[in-house]
């Protein structure tokens, strides 16, 4: 039953440890060499965030890191205190929500590489992320740390992260796979969804993650799945992970989130982190024999109860992991906080921003971009503006070594004699499982001093929105309302009664109600934007950048319009046991299209400091059959007065089928920097992959014949021109 425990032979390089020979060979050398012990002491953890290797055959063990944003400081070995090392920050990049609102995949590229070689200089072997859960309701918790409501946006901006990271030597692992769209009741919730929305909505981001971008691992989620944990669920891991995708990696659980040994040997888990099994309840005790995969596992197999090729594949699999990233001798070294990346992260932030209104309400002015000396009192009002918006959040909590806050930014850009700061709202600390809460009397008096010295002011910055506290922007729980926390809206009211010219500018992950709206002349979506996120901010409020962000999800004019709150509680957050997705495919802007609801802002949407317009989309040709190629030429300009960038939208729709499809879907976008005056043409291939639906009464991909629309936009409302073809099968 076990492998034949070889010695190795002094003076002879055993064929795994030779990088040249190809790694399948090694691998099978390696288990050849390993007894049955061996082979199972693989597949859990020795160490809160490490897992060991073959000791005795020189094989070194694994060691993890969070992920998605930057690489988090160091963990005690046994614990989850912090170490207080004094070497271990790092840069924080922008959140995913932000990377995907930039939809420009190179940005996505440039990303995964300077994260990777962040990862690699502090001798990480597994980066934990990125996260392509798909944005479901507004409320919850992690959606800042993924890439918003559609799938293919997601797919197309994960794909290059994971090669940029994996260039490195460094494994991505993209997580939480699967349909772990809440925080509320993660750990046990149980998800109902048709095969329908699991294959076109909850799946393509982690299949593109899987096929493409090779992801050398993936994290199976807290939840439950059709009554089975997610993490050792045989629908996920054998039948479509491993089985339809052809997965050779690693399923690594969340952190705690096995819960059988028998499942977890048969369903296809590799990896096991973080359990708190009985034993194992406390924090400092050194029981990881007890985990799931630990002495269990071992007996089961020795009880015959768990085939020896299972205990093989999962074997072949880690062992394949710590080829490719702790004995991958690529001769990179890493590193840590370069300008670089610093560029990178700045980058990403400012093409992350979404100017959502600017109005030109002042004598046909608009407040942004606000030219440097035209104000001379300028107010800063909002605890955002000198927050530290890494601190908080769960695990993709950061040590930035260099943060530059908006208000330090703004500063700069505006003469210290400009720019007064006032703190407005009074926003907690961000503790894991509690909020803090505040007198009214401390409220109230930040209100009043915030509301006089904006009456004093010539224009008034409001810097506020969510923060990584506990059920806001943060892990282990959803937001409990729609609306801004900490009394922000009676705020931003009062400043608005005091002065007219209120530029609101709200970081978050997510959306919030904005029943102040009307009245706000400008206002500016910011996303936790990392160590530059400040300069990022200045530099787009200022005209420095002209802001080019698009929207990832949609913002539901109000909570029970957004398709997962429609259905009322047993949609979401279910009954406490069980929840069933009854919006089914129609996620997102696929249901305000097709319900015909008018969002506040739809997905996709972003304005710019100049104008772009479009020229008719011409489409090849008017047919399309099988195997076919359709080009889809389509002209923008700028016809503004400064330079942009804009994000041209291919959706498609079916005009009829068998089954319930989308009013249209997102195909293919594509970014575009133009001068002033500039025209460029832009030019999209479809082809019938791009038609189908999940037929599940076939378990296959259907496209059926009949006419077909391009919708070319701005955004997924903004249409600026259609062409029809049609399709033959
Ligand atoms: C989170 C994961 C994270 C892990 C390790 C879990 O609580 O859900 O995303 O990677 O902890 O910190």
């Amino acid at each position: 039953m076990s492998g034949s425990g070889k010695k190795v032979v002094v003076g002879e390089t055993p064929v795994y440890l030779d990088t040249r020979k190809p790694l399948e060979l090694r691998v099978k050398d390696a288990l050849n060499r390993m007894t049955v012990e061996e082979k199972t002491r693989l597949s859990y953890a020795d160490g809160r965030f490490s897992t060991p290797g073959c000791a005795r055959l020189g094989i070194p063990g694994l060691m993890y890191s969070d992920g998605p944003h930057g690489v988090r400081a160091e963990i005690c070995w046994n614990s989850w205190d912090y170490a207080g090392w004094t070497n271990d920050s790092c840069t924080a990049f922008p959140a995913l929500t932000c990377l995907a609102s930039t939809w420009n995949p190179s940005l996505s590229k440039a990303y995964g590489t300077a994260i990777g070689e962040e990862a690699r200089y502090r001798h990480k072997n597994v980066l934990l992320g990125p996260g392509v859960n798909i944005y479901r309701t507004p409320l919850n918790g992690r959606n800042f740390e993924y890439m918003g409501e559609d799938p293919f946006l997601a797919a197309r901006m994960c794909v290059p992260y994971i090669q940029g990271v994996q260039e490195n030597g460094v494994a991505a692992c993209v997580k939480h796979y699967a349909l772990n769209n809440q925080e509320h009741w993660r750990n046990h919730i149980d998800v109902q969804v048709s095969d329908r929305a699991l294959y076109e909505i909850y799946l393509p981001a982690f299949k593109a993650a899987i096929e493409e971008g090779k992801s050398w691992t993936i994290m199976g989620a807290y939840n439950k799945v059709r009554g089975t944990h997610a993490a050792h669920n045989k629908l996920l891991n054998n039948d479509i992970l491993k089985g339809e995708w052809g997965f050779d990696g690693c399923v690594v659980t969340d952190w705690g989130a096995a819960h059988d040994t028998y499942e977890a040997a048969m369903y296809g888990l590799d990896l096991e982190l973080g359990t708190f099994t009985n034993g194992l309840t406390s924090n400092s005790s050194l029981g990881y024999d007890s985990y799931y995969l630990g002495n269990a596992y071992l007996q089961m197999v020795k009880e015959g109860k768990v085939p020896m090729e299972v205990v093989n594949d999962k074997a072949a699999r880690v062992l394949r992991l710590i080829f490719r990233t702790a004995m991958n001798d690529n001769g990179k070294l890493g590193a840590m906080s370069n300008d670089s990346h610093y560029e990178t992260a700045y980058q990403i932030a400012t093409e992350g921003i979404v100017l959502l209104k600017n109005e030109a309400t002042f004598k046909g002015e608009s407040l942004l971009p606000l030219s440097q000396g035209k104000y001379k009192r300028v107010l800063v009002v909002g605890d955002n503006a000198i927050r530290n918006l890494m601190q908080g959040g769960g695990s993709s909590e950061l040590k930035p070594k260099m943060v530059i806050t908006p208000l330090e930014a703004l500063t700069e850009k505006l003469g210290k004699e400009c720019v007064k700061f006032t703190q407005g709202y009074v926003a907690g600390r961000p503790m894991f499982d509690r909020a803090d809460t505040f007198s009214q009397s401390v409220i109230d008096s930040l209100y009043t001093a915030a509301v006089n010295e904006a009456q004093k002011a010539d224009l008034v910055i409001f810097m506020g929105g969510l923060n990584k506290n506990f059920q806001q922007d943060c892990e282990g729980d959803d937001r409990k309302t729609f609306q801004l926390p900490f009394e922000q809206d009676r705020l931003i009211k009062g400043l608005l009664k005091a002065n007219k010219k209120v530029v609101v500018v709200l970081t978050r992950g997510n959306a919030v109600d904005m029943p102040w709206l009307k009245e706000v002349p400008s206002v500016i979506q910011s996303w936790y934007l990392g160590s530059i996120g400040g300069k990022a901010l200045a530099d787009v409020i200022t005209g420095e950048v002209t802001p080019s962000g698009k929207l990832p999800f949609s913002y539901p004019a109000k909570l029970e319009d957004c398709p997962a709150h429609y259905y009322g509680e047993i949609s979401y957050p279910g009954d406490g046991i069980r929840q069933e997705y009854k919006e089914d495919i129609l996620v997102g802007y696929r249901w305000y299209d097709t319900k015909k609801i008018k969002p506040l802002f739809p997905f996709g949407y972003g304005l710019s400091y100049t104008q772009f317009e479009y020229g008719k989309p011409v489409v090849s040709s008017s047919q399309m059959q099988s195997g076919d190629v359709l080009e889809i030429k389509c002209t923008v300009r700028n016809v503004g007065k400064v330079a942009g960038k804009e994000v041209v939208q291919l959706y498609i729709g079916d005009e009829k089928c068998s089954v319930l499809r989308p009013l249209k879907e997102l195909k293919d976008f594509y970014k575009v920097t133009l001068q002033p005056g500039e025209e460029k043409e832009v030019l999209f291939t479809i082809d019938e992959e791009d038609l189908k639906f999940f037929d599940d009464t076939q378990h296959k991909w259907v496209a059926e014949s009949g006419k077909f629309k391009i919708y070319i936009g701005s955004s997924s409302k903004d249409i600026k021109g259609v062409v029809e073809f049609d399709y033959k099968n």
